[in-house]
């Protein structure tokens, strides 16, 4: 981070209509602008967004704009033109150059599958902070990330809105204590149909998502459970907690996030309206927690908490995924890259809604799944299961 001056430019975020900062004490421990006059120092965060045309990148732009104590230094997209959107930016290619370039503070990956990895160890080898949306980096690459991150010693935040709620219910708490997480899922578009109510779904159908407002390939994933699985992986290398301290339950509306289980039976929930700018904002102004314009549940109005199994049966990918996930090695990275074909093939209508589970299922029965040493093996596992996905499509499709 830098010292400088910030000029009073942007109006602050404030919950509720009134403004918390208001001749109090400010973002990152400073007395705002506006009660200090036109110009104050205070540590100004440099941050980078990758994918900042994408549904996370767009609210990420708006938290960012709020906060003058946040500098927009780098932007990525992956085709379309981000010119003048920050210092420094880059349409596809490699990402660590743009990295390089800017030397943020703070990266947010916020790319969509395997090619977020890159600026992923990037950021966790330099010990810069990530704030990460991009999931499957952290699937894909678990033990290599985590040896980054140990070398670089750097913060690894979690922008999925479930695992910032496990982070807050964890922080400071001793991991001996805690007895499960409870990664909360809605349940997707298709809760409650049978495998023969799905056999035709269409895209259209799979892309709307009750509670969520995402990315395509997010919003499948959700469809199918492969979102949850991508999930259970990712809170494994996160929190360093066994799969079978892991449970994963149905909440149709999203308003408890994530709920962690202590030894003494208490539990700790974080709960509030489903929006992606609160896990954002907690991220790129960690750990001040700045003030955001989404309101807390209105408890008073009446709040119905419900909750139930996952029906593994007919969305097999999250029994898959924490089988390639307790299989370890190349597995998740398997597993992650054969969706990735699998969800592709889906929203350009080469194969039906069901068979995404089973092309996933297929490639990862024929992929060896032995342990990456480095980012060369690693890469060589993903393309392995990405043929094999490939090739399995045709017979399923
Ligand atoms: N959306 C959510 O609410 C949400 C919640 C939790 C986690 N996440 C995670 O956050 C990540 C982003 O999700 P999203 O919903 O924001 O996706 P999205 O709307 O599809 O946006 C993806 C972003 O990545 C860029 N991109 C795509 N392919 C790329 C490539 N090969 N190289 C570089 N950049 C590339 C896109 O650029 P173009 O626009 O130019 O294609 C876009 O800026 C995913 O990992 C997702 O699982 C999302």
């Amino acid at each position: 981070m830098v010292e400088r001056t910030v000029r009073g430019s942007h109006a602050p975020l404030s919950a509720k209509g009134s403004d918390p900062l208001e001749g109090g004490r400010g973002l990152f421990g400073v007395r705002n602008s506006r009660a200090r006059g036109p110009g104050y120092a205070c540590c100004v965060k440099r941050v980078a967004l990758l994918g900042a045309t994408g549904s996370i990148g767009r609210q990420a732009l708006e938290i960012v704009e709020a906060h003058p104590e946040l500098e927009l230094v780098a932007a990525s997209s992956g085709s379309q033109s981000i010119d003048g959107l920050a210092p420094h930016t880059q349409v596809g290619g490699d990402l660590t150059e743009l990295l390089e370039r800017a030397q943020p503070d703070v990266v947010l990956n916020a790319i969509v599958g395997f090619a977020g990895l890159p600026a992923t160890l990037w950021a966790l080898d330099r010990g810069v902070t990530l704030a990460l949306a991009n999931k499957e980096s952290l699937v894909a690459a678990g033990d290599l990330a985590l040896a980054a991150r140990e070398r670089g010693g750097g913060l690894l935040l979690p922008v999925d809105s479930e695992h910032s709620a496990a982070f807050q219910c964890l922080e400071g708490r001793d991991p001996a204590t805690v007895a499960t997480l409870v990664l909360t899922a809605s349940g997707g578009p298709f809760r409650g149909r049978t495998r023969a109510d799905l056999e035709h779904v269409t895209v259209d159908e799979a892309l709307a998502h009750p509670t969520w407002r995402m990315g395509p390939k997010i919003t499948i994933d959700s469809a199918t459970l492969a979102n949850k699985g991508l999930e259970l992986i990712e809170a494994h290398f996160l929190f360093g907690l066994d799969y079978d301290r892991v449970q994963v339950v149905v909440h149709p509306t999203s308003t408890v996030h994530a709920l962690v289980w202590f030894r003494d039976g208490a539990a700790l929930a974080h709960i509030g309206y489903p929006d992606m700018r609160v896990p954002i904002s907690y991220a790129l102004t960690y750990p001040e927690r700045a003030a955001t314009p989404i309101a807390p549940l209105d408890l008073a109005a009446g709040v119905t908490l419900e909750f139930e199994a996952p029906d593994e049966d007919t969305f097999p990918m999250l029994a898959l995924a924490r089988e390639a996930g307790e299989r370890g090695g190349t597995y998740p990275a398997a597993y992650n890259a054969a969706n990735e074909v699998a969800v592709a093939a889906f929203l350009e209508g080469r194969l039906a809604f069901l068979g995404i589970s089973d092309v996933v299922e297929r490639a990862l029965a024929s992929v060896d799944g032995a342990a990456a040493c480095d980012l060369t093996e690693l890469v060589e596992a993903d393309r392995e299961a990405r043929r094999a996905a490939e090739s399995v499509l045709e017979p399923v499709a």
